[in-house]
């Protein structure tokens, strides 16, 4: 390990011995038991309280701020983990032995270079997109390139029209046409160099396929929107030094290398939340994990889930100095607006994640006077909020209020700190969708109906004059 890298540690392990001393350690009995269904649970809007599965990938206890992936408290997981370990983890079960750790790493390395799908995303104007929107629109493409699901519907289709026309070609023989002929024996031998797993888009393997490929993308699209060429990956580095070096085109240090992976592990499964039960209502289907993770993107960019992080470091900004927070606070305050960076659905405590994101910002952030001048914004208006909105509403920072220092300390664009939340995710999207696929269900909860009954259908001249119900 090299030197500056034991100081991360020193101070993830600090943070724990400060949440430690801070919550007690009981889990709570009645959310840590298999159900029996059906189960009485009281629901609030957006479905806050309902339960829908079992799980033993991970727990959340969000009164006393605690964060378990398997067994293993988060603060151990950085301490001595890496995120290659954590996502073995999530999706297996247990930690992976010397070998086992070895042959995944070999695993991801493999489906790391994505040439064709980072040249099929050549082919759109990803200068133009929002980096989670090039990014889903590459993870489609990935599902293209192994599964050819889409591309098979189509030409099939073609062939039978051709097929249609050609009274001469007898239909025992060639049904649909020489074309098709063709493209079928073409399927037939681009198949055969699929993994069996892949083939159907919903196994472990495309699952791995997803965690080294988004991450592959991610650093593609990075470069591809300021007019570059994408990098190829580097295999002395570890998954999350290559995130950076594909993204930046630098290689990281040590230090930042060991700082993403943390930030990596840390973003890696987080419960129910809205993109993963997202990706898991896809799943239940019977739909393909590829389109699973496209809808865990898709949820995750909004500004109230991932999308916070790009916000914070807009808001620091717009705040300017330490000395503008109480005003620009109060300003807020008063009009009931949120503040990006703060609550959480589950924590009615100090997030674990922030405990620990908190003090790499501060260390990530001392040697640079711009950066450094943000996280002290940062650390002001954390302070103003819990004297407030924390008293009064248990509202406290979340993973999102120090990550963007985190990644701005190391250059990172704003706009790519939630495709970097998305990369970590797609190891507990994927892992809840293997999991609960073992058990599926579909999911479809229902709605209350309010509105009325019996109307009578007007003609459409009368149509402007009738009330809007
Ligand atoms: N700033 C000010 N007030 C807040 C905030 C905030 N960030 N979050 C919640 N509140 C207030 C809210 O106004 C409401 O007050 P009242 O009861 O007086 O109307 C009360 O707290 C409950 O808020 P809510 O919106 O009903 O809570 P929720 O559980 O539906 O929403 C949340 C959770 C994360 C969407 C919300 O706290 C929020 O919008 N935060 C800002 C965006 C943010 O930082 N998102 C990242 C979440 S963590 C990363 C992730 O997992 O996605």
């Amino acid at each position: 390990m090299h030197e500056n890298t034991k100081e991360i540690t020193g101070i993830i392990l600090k943070a724990k011995e400060k949440a430690i001393k801070e919550t007690s350690r009981e889990p709570e009995p009645e959310l840590t038991k298999p159900i029996n269904w059906p189960v009485d649970c009281v629901v609030g809007p957006g479905l806050e309280g309902a339960i829908a599965c079992e799980t033993r990938i991970g727990y959340v206890n969000g009164s006393k701020g605690w964060l378990v992936y398997r067994g293993y408290n988060i603060f151990d997981l950085c301490a001595y983990g890496t995120y290659e370990e954590v996502s073995y983890l999530l999706m297996y079960g247990y930690l992976p032995s010397n070998t086992q750790l070895t042959r995944f790493k070999k695993k991801l390395i493999e489906y790391r270079t994505a040439h064709q799908t980072k040249r099929l995303l050549m082919g759109f104007p990803i200068e133009k997109m929002k980096p989670m929107g090039a990014l889903r629109l590459g993870t489609n493409l990935m599902r293209q390139e192994f599964t050819d699901v889409d591309r098979d519907k189509y030409l099939s289709n073609v062939a039978r029209i051709i097929a249609a026309d050609e009274d001469s070609i007898p239909m025992e023989t060639t049904p649909m046409g020489e074309e098709n002929a063709i493209y079928e024996f073409k399927r037939q031998q681009r198949e055969d160099s699929i993994k069996e797993d892949l083939k159907h888009a919903t196994g472990f393997e495309s699952c791995f396929h997803l965690l080294s490929g988004v991450a592959s993308l991610t650093g593609a699209i990075a470069r591809l929107r300021c007019g570059q060429m994408p990098i190829e990956h580097d295999p002395e580095l570890s998954f999350a030094g290559n995130l950076i070096y594909t993204m930046t085109g630098k290689k990281p240090t040590p230090v930042e290398e060991r700082v993403m992976d943390v930030s990596l592990i840390l973003h890696a499964d987080h419960g129910m939340n809205a993109s993963t039960f997202a990706s898991m209502v896809v799943a239940s289907t019977l739909s393909d994990v590829y389109l699973s993770v496209g809808a865990g993107i898709a949820a995750l960019q909004g500004p109230l889930h991932g999308g916070a992080n790009e916000r914070v470091i807009e808001m620091l900004k717009d705040i300017g100095s330490e000395e503008n927070v109480p005003a620009w606070f109060e300003k807020k305050r008063s009009k009931k607006e949120k503040i990006m960076g703060f609550g959480h659905r589950v924590y009615k405590s100090y997030d674990p994640r922030a405990r620990v994101l908190s003090p790499l910002a501060k260390y990530m952030t001392k040697e640079n006077k711009k950066s450094k001048k943000l996280y002290r914004i940062a650390r002001t208006l954390e302070k103003e909020v819990i004297k407030t909105l924390g008293a009064e509403k248990k509202i406290f920072p979340n993973v999102d209020f120090y990550s963007g220092i985190v990644y701005a300390s190391m250059g990172i664009p704003s706009d790519l700190f939630t495709p970097i939340f998305a990369v970590s995710r797609v190891a507990g999207w994927t892992s809840r969708v293997q999991e609960y696929l073992r058990k599926n269900r579909i999911f479809r909860p229902r709605a209350m109906y309010i509105g009325p009954f019996d109307k009578e259908f007007p003609p459409i001249e009368n149509r402007g004059r009738t009330k809007k119900s």
